[in-house]
């Protein structure tokens, strides 16, 4: 067995500190050491589907905007006028035909994010260009999904943190696919960011909790624990026959996936990558969720469903028992994420113990414990401390 899989015998299995699912002072660090410096992704190419289609992303009081230039050329900006610093695209997506104008008093920028116009310009002084153009986001596409990053640091690139997975996900042509409506997700959870993490980052809860899931690979699950920033879960099909109409159905409809190996033609695989990304393929379709703190107490989960240019239509009947399976799934997840965040607010609340079927859970925590180590203190710092304690014990690291 492979020790990075098998948990080492006598792991710590007490989770993180209540504090650290309400903590504002500690949400604020996550912002930043987290959420900013690593690669968050906003949609997938083809959502651009013409010249001038933007689509924009917003997290930890940052904006993004990533649009499709007149040369075809995808590029990311924040989403903040130099002026003054409205919105300059004011809608969560839509298509500027010629220039981005800003709502506000009307500055015009090109698709390429050089300024175009200045309303009254005669009002201000010369004013160049291309220094006034909007600030550009740095993205990267990888297998067509956009990733920006707000503040560079020293994560590797999409290509190098997702790489160990190259060959699994080479058949499904993923650049290609075409977003559908179809399974999406756009919910506001009140719950902080990482109760929905620990829910989805461990599979022991599949029987009890998501009676159609397990009835669909409930005999064949496992989960990878996080290893350097990435996970794998695989759900192999169950033979037995299903009692559950969705379930039941999808398996005897799903006809064969030929551009698929065999054995990806009856699984379910998702691939993690820390801190919030979830990709989901499915022999009929991938799929991608994720978690968008608002605060420390508020999460929105989104997500979306894409299908080959080529569906059939037996296999978008399939796609359409997947997304039945997966919205019950989702809601089942959801309440289970409200209840354990609520616990940690609870006098009764003394930590947690994990089983070795959630070792997922742990070692995602011990990717956080390195960047943010501050939250191994079982008790909340006093106010105004935490990122000042943070420090001490990084500087006290050794290299
Ligand atoms: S803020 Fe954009 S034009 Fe004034
Ligand atoms: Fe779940």
């Amino acid at each position: 067995m492979d020790p990075r899989i098998t948990p080492p015998q006598d792991w710590d299995r007490s989770g993180l500190p209540g504090w650290a699912y309400f903590s504002q002072e500690l949400f604020e660090l996550e912002c930043t050491e987290v959420f900013k410096t690593h690669w968050q992704f906003v949609c997938h190419i083809n959502e651009l589907s013409q010249n001038g289609a933007y689509t924009t992303f917003d997290l930890a009081g940052e904006r993004a905007l990533v649009i499709k230039g007149h040369d075809g050329q995808v590029r990311a900006f924040h989403n903040l006028c130099r002026h003054r610093g409205s919105r300059v695209v004011p809608d969560a997506s839509g298509v500027c035909n010629k220039a981005m104008i800003c709502p506000y008093h009307g500055w015009a920028y090109n698709l390429d994010g050089s300024l175009r116009g200045i309303a009254n310009k005669n009002t201000f002084p010369p004013m160049d260009a291309e220094k006034w153009g909007l600030k550009k986001l740095e993205m990267e596409v990888w297998n067509g999904l956009i990733f920006v990053r707000f503040l560079p640091g020293p994560q590797p690139s999409v290509a190098e943190v997702l790489g160990r997975f190259d060959e699994e996900i080479a058949p499904y042509d993923l650049a290609n696919m075409v977003p559908t409506t179809t399974n999406s997700m756009h919910d506001l959870l009140p719950v902080n960011w990482k109760s929905v993490r620990d829910v989805d980052n461990e599979g022991y809860h599949v029987r009890q909790a998501h009676p159609g899931l397990h009835e669909l690979y409930g005999n064949g699950y496992f989960d990878e624990p996080y290893l350097e920033g990435t996970s794998r879960s695989v759900g192999t099909f169950n033979e037995a026959p299903g009692h559950r109409w969705s379930v039941r159905k999808y398996r005897d409809l799903l006809p064969e996936a030929s551009h698929l190996p065999v054995s990806q033609q009856r699984q379910w695989i998702y691939f993690g990558m820390f801190p919030n990304f979830v990709l989901g393929l499915y022999p009929d379709s991938v799929i991608f969720y994720q978690d968008v703190p608002q605060s420390a107490t508020q999460t929105l989960q989104r997500g979306m469903c894409y299908r080959r240019p080529d569906e059939s239509r037996e296999m978008k009947v399939a796609r359409y028992l997947s997304g039945r399976i997966d919205r019950d799934t989702g809601a089942e997840d959801q309440m289970l994420m409200v209840w354990s965040c609520e616990a940690t607010r609870s006098s009764a609340y003394d930590g947690v113990i994990l089983s070795d079927l959630e070792y997922g859970v742990k070692t995602y925590h011990d990717h956080l414990r390195k960047l943010i180590p501050v939250v191994e203190s079982n008790t909340l710092p006093l106010v105004g401390q935490m990122a000042l304690l943070n420090q001490e014990i990084l500087s006290k690291r050794i290299p």
